[in-house]
């Protein structure tokens, strides 16, 4: 599976421009699911079918990741971008970041006068080396997009990657696809688009799915290193049932369901409460009427850096959990 994990990483694809990943994530999946689509929006959806009747079933892994987009070119050809979903500056200055084309920019910050004021985003600026605005403006466009650039490190037991958040999900999801053996429940694998921009892919995919259950797959926070934010989530405990995020309060029936499947298996699992941000899941709840929602998570360090790690032991434990709910029938 780190194979897969290593592609899925090395694909670009900020919110909006999930293109190339999808086109990936189709090819690979194509032949083991029964029909697969693309919406209007983005969202890829690939369809398992059941036993007539059965439950619908609906999980989300996005296929975007955080970026940059370029919002204005200087008379020197430094460029100013918006952010695409959430990112802290002081995690910036140095990072490179790597445009559709391949084309690389250095992220640079304005001299401060005092250096121990709070960095502000509209201090920071790319520099793609260019030697003056035309120069630049026949490279880049506003509107182009960035992502930061690191490679895939394979550490062993732990990975490091810029967008574990949330290829790392996409990859559950698509082995969970591979190693199922039997299908009793009626189940759309959705790898949504724009979730770091307000969980927008989930919402619209959800609304026309109508499940009767959702179950997001994403990254979450650890409280495993030096002064964290106080979480129960730690790297190598396995997979986290979240109960709890800025986005939803988890189902009780769904988080229920979760923990009863991870202890009937000897699958390690971790509660989470996790204090920021928000999953797909949390759209998924609000569609239509509501839906029963929850989700499972890798706990992950440096969420939103360019260097994101995960335990592959705990991504091993998601798939299994998958696998082990997916083959019964679920009743709700
Ligand atoms: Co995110
Ligand atoms: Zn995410």
């Amino acid at each position: 599976m780190k194979e897969l994990i290593k592609n899925l990483t090395e694909i670009w694809g900020p919110s909006g421009r999930e293109d190339l990943v999808c086109e990936f994530i189709k090819t690979e999946i194509a032949e083991l699911v029964d029909d697969v689509r693309v919406d209007v929006m983005g969202n890829l959806i690939a369809h398992k079918a059941g036993a007539p009747g059965a439950p619908r079933i609906m999980l989300a892994g996005h296929m975007d990741e955080i970026g940059f987009m370029v919002s204005y070119i200087d008379e020197k050809g430094f460029l100013r971008f918006s952010t695409v979903g959430g990112i802290r500056p002081y995690v910036l200055v140095g990072e490179r970041v790597v445009f559709a084309d391949g084309l690389v920019g250095i992220l640079g910050v304005e001299k401060t006068d005092k250096p121990e004021d709070v960095l502000k985003m509209d201090k920071i600026y790319i520099d793609i080396g260019a030697i003056d605005k035309a120069d630049a403006e026949s490279k880049v466009q506003i509107g182009d997009m960035a992502t930061y650039q690191r490679p895939f490190v394979d550490q062993g037991q732990r990975l490091i990657a810029n967008n574990f958040d949330d290829r790392i999900g996409c990859a559950i999801l698509m082995q969970v696809i591979k190693e199922m053996t039997a299908c009793p429940n009626e189940v759309y694998f959705v790898f949504t688009v724009q979730e770091e921009v307000g969980l927008r892919g989930s919402r619209t995919s959800a609304y026309g799915i109508d499940p009767d259950m959702g179950i997001a797959v994403d990254v979450c926070g650890s409280g495993d290193t030096p002064e964290p934010y106080l979480m129960p989530m730690a790297l190598g405990k396995g997979a986290a049932i979240k109960i709890k995020d800025n986005s939803l309060l988890v189902s009780p029936r769904v988080r229920e369901l979760l923990v009863e499947t991870a202890k009937a298996h000897d699958i390690p699992y971790q509660l989470e409460i996790l204090p920021f941000g928000g999953t797909d899941a949390g759209a998924m709840q609000m569609t239509r009427a509501g839906v029963l929602a929850g989700c499972i998570s890798v706990p992950s360090r440096h969420v939103h850096t360019p260097s994101e790690m995960v335990d592959y032991g705990d991504v091993r434990a998601c798939v299994d959990l998958l696998v082990k709910l997916l083959e019964s029938p679920i009743a709700l």
